[in-house]
């Protein structure tokens, strides 16, 4: 179907923060011979960003187009093989570039972490998706790329092993250090206040499988509610709390396992959680984080302090320093057990900030992936997941490019 397209790649949102890294890591990593473009709203912002990427990105095509414009729109989903968005927030810009990429059986990635943007474009898109082939992808950044191919590579090493289902599986975020861009805190504001306007999106929200194929076939496994405070976890033997995006990437994982028919296991418990370690200072660590998330809940929903903050917020284009981008990282260690008694270990990390630096990586190889590797790429289409739409490629690619992705057994 897109075999006959003018480019294999193009950058949706080109001008912007995350979408000049990603372009950026595209100009340095793609080989030569991979048609790549980058799409806009202005011509000339994109030139100008386009000239800051160097001799190996000189005769890249520029697309304009509006996301308010549905014309441009189906224009840039037909011009390539692969279309990946940064333009954000999704939920105000997103959905008529998912619908015209799954009408012309375009693949598409994004960086959405956005759960009810993420529902919509399932409910209007995925028979679309399906039948034309395309391969839609959304939160291909660090929401939810570690989570999903974590678990995922923990599901196979334990079918190696004849080990079982996976059940109980905690993702701890043990290392975790970064920055924050204005599109990102646009992006979670707009979803709160959706969620503060209507009680049904809210709903949607706080259901565990919130992003499921088919509800009403999900197992009941009790409470699966995000943790809201900290704890001392006695299997894990150390304090958790909360962790920021748990509400993103525990839907992601669990419609992973939908996806594949609860290949990980009907009994899969998955949480998300942020490690403080056994040391003494652990629980007021905890507590004080804990807290620290609560009140930033509390002030979004506050008219004085919410119109603070909006007065406050950096201009559209700004994001972490080049310095913070470059001494970030995140360690990600995934706990399972499975039916079969046996233990595993998943290690995830990677050095640089993980929602630019490691998220720019990880975008730009998934439109490598998904323009490049199809040959090795699971034979679904539709509105996908990182781990359903590409897999252990893209995992592989990921370790090319000097991330770790490990699964183990630890013990019997
Ligand atoms: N999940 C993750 O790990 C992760 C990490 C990073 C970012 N993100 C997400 O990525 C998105 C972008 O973040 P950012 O920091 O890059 O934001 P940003 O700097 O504000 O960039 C937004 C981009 O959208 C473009 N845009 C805005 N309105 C448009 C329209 N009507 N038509 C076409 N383009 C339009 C802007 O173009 P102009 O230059 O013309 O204004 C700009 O290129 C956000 O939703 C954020 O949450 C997610």
């Amino acid at each position: 179907m897109s075999e006959d397209r003018e480019l294999d790649v193009v950058v949706f949102g080109a001008t912007g923060f995350a979408g000049r890294l990603v372009a950026g890591y595209l100009a340095g990593h793609a080989l030569g011979g991979v048609r790549i473009g980058l799409a806009g709203r202005s011509a000339q912002r994109l030139a100008d960003v386009r000239a800051r990427l160097g001799e190996a990105a000189a005769e890249w095509p520029l697309l304009v187009a509006d996301s308010a414009d549905p014309v441009s729109v189906a224009a840039l989903a037909r011009a390539a093989r692969v279309v990946v968005s940064t333009v954000g927030p999704y939920r105000v810009h997103g959905l008529g570039l998912v619908e015209a990429c799954a009408a012309a059986g375009t693949d598409y990635a994004d960086l959405s972490g956005e759960v009810l943007f993420i529902r919509d474009s399932i409910d209007r898109c995925q028979d679309v998706a399906a039948d034309a082939g395309a391969r839609i992808v959304h939160g291909c950044g660090f929401d939810s790329v570690p989570s999903d191919l974590g678990a995922l590579l923990l599901h196979h090493a334990a079918r190696a092993d004849d080990a079982g289902d996976l059940q109980d599986t905690t993702l701890v975020v043990t290392a975790l250090k970064g920055g924050v861009s204005s599109g990102t805190l646009a992006s979670m504001l707009g979803q709160q206040d959706e969620v503060r306007a209507s009680a049904e999106r809210r709903q949607v929200v706080q259901d565990p499988y919130a992003l499921s194929p088919d509800r009403a076939a999900e197992p009941n496994l009790g409470d699966e509610r995000d943790l809201d405070w900290v704890h001392y976890d006695g299997d894990l033997r150390m304090w958790v709390g909360p962790f920021v995006v748990a509400g993103i990437n525990t839907r992601v994982v669990r419609r992973s396992n939908a996806l594949q028919g609860w290949a990980y296991g009907r009994q899969f418990r998955y949480r998300e959680v942020t490690g403080f370690g056994t040391g003494p200072a652990a629980p007021m660590l905890g507590a004080a984080a804990s807290a620290a998330l609560k009140a930033a809940e509390a002030g979004l929903g506050f008219g004085p302090s919410r119109a603070l903050l909006d007065r406050l917020l950096p201009e559209p284009g700004q994001g972490p320093s080049e310095k913070t981008r470059r001494t970030g990282l995140f360690r990600i260690q995934i706990h399972a057990r499975t039916s079969a008694g046996g233990r595993y270990l998943g290690t995830i990390e990677a050095q640089g900030d993980p929602g630019y630096a490691a998220t720019s990586v990880m975008l730009g190889e998934s439109a490598l992936c998904l323009a490049l590797d199809r040959d090795r790429l699971p034979d679904r289409a539709g509105v996908l997941t990182p781990a359903t739409a590409m897999g252990l490629a893209l995992a592989d690619r990921l370790r090319s490019a000097g991330h770790t992705l490990a699964a183990q057994r630890i013990t019997q």
